[in-house]
């Protein structure tokens, strides 16, 4: 199931916020159709997201009548800068964003530009493609038979192009015959884990069950999970990891029940660029999101809420990271680089 296409002049994603009740396509025809609609978290998810906001300048230089080379490259940094507005956390986006720009000042003539940067976008959706399935490859080898294993927040097809990281783990090990049951934490307040993992895996059969996001805990003080594995949004130098708010919680938490806690991300996820978790943008989002529940207020009147997208987990509570290019501990990802 492909999240997102790119189709001629148009974007055509999968409406994440009418899930699980609805499977809805939508199509953005501009980039601040796909701005919008990353904002509206209709996509979401890293590498989605790099996807979307190359496809996005994909469809501008599609549709463009610039004439000049000049003039394409000066509308694809417009609607880039749009793009690179949604959000800031998950370093995707600005690798999408980036790529197609390259692609764009590399080529030649005007309708060079066109084509180089479809090309690269496409090229983007398909590599993210491989790259979870060798994610999962690698990860499902430390999963075992039996094992309960806790993910947070959608890091499956949903937060991909296809496959997924931590889900794609826990697809390639039911793949390969191992009886892998997941519990997904209902990931307030906008319900990733409960409105789209428990789709996503109970559609092909992979047991899951929903918990909210204060029972882990109890769950793990009771011997009920055996490992976690999550997403990330944005990988720090020094192994620090921004995800979905509460997967900190989560990792200490598994640390104190000696856990194993695994981040499943590709390799462009790591931001050589920030070298601690400290310097990653943190997304805060409208306080709706927490004031009512789904439309009906839930926080009295007059009453301020927080509401952070994202939270870090440092490196000494991240066991591994499980990448395309291998298993690495939080203290090695620069051998990931190493050619
Ligand atoms: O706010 P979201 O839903 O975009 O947050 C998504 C996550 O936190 C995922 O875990 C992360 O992007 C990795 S997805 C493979």
């Amino acid at each position: 199931m492909r999240t997102i296409e790119l189709r001629g002049d148009e974007v055509i994603l999968i409406d994440q916020t009418q899930l699980p009740l609805r499977l809805v396509r939508i199509k953005c025809r501009s980039a601040e159709e796909v701005a919008e609609a990353i904002e509206q978290m209709k996509i979401r998810g890293a590498p989605a997201l790099a996807a979307a906001a190359a496809m996005a300048l994909a469809i501008t230089a599609v549709k463009s009548r610039a004439r000049t080379k000049g003039q394409l490259l000066r509308e694809l940094e417009r609607a880039g800068r749009r793009i690179g507005r949604t959000r800031p956390t998950a370093v995707n986006l600005f690798v999408g964003l980036e790529r197609a720009l390259a692609a764009a000042r590399s080529a030649a003539d005007v309708e060079d530009v066109r084509k180089a940067v479809v090309r690269e976008a496409e090229a983007i959706a398909e590599e993210d493609v491989k790259v979870n399935r060798k994610i999962g490859e690698n990860g499902a080898m430390l999963m075992e038979d039996g094992d309960v294993v806790l993910t947070h927040c959608n890091a499956g097809s949903l937060a991909t192009v296809d496959y997924g990281t931590a889900l794609g783990v826990i697809r390639a090990a039911h793949s390969s015959g191992k009886k892998i049951e997941v519990i997904a934490t209902e990931t307030r307040p906008l319900l990733q884990g409960a409105r789209l993992t428990a789709w996503e895996l109970s559609r092909e059969g992979i047991p899951v069950r929903v918990v909210t996001d204060g029972m882990v805990g109890y769950l793990m003080a009771k011997g009920m999970i055996d490992k976690v594995v999550v997403g990330a949004d944005r990988i720090a130098a020094n192994g620090d990891a921004a995800n979905k708010i509460g997967t900190y919680s989560i990792a200490v938490l598994a640390k104190e029940h000696r856990i194993p806690f695994y981040i499943a991300a590709p390799t462009s996820t790591v931001d050589l660029k920030v070298k601690t978790g400290a310097e990653i943008p943190i997304e805060e989002r409208r306080p709706e999101e927490v004031i009512f529940f789904r439309g009906v207020r839930v926080v009295p009147k007059g009453v301020k809420v927080f509401n952070p997208a994202f939270d870090i987990t440092p490196a000494r509570y991240i066991t591994a990271f499980i990448t395309e290019r291998g298993v690495v501990k939080p203290g090695e990802l620069s051998k990931l680089f190493k050619s």
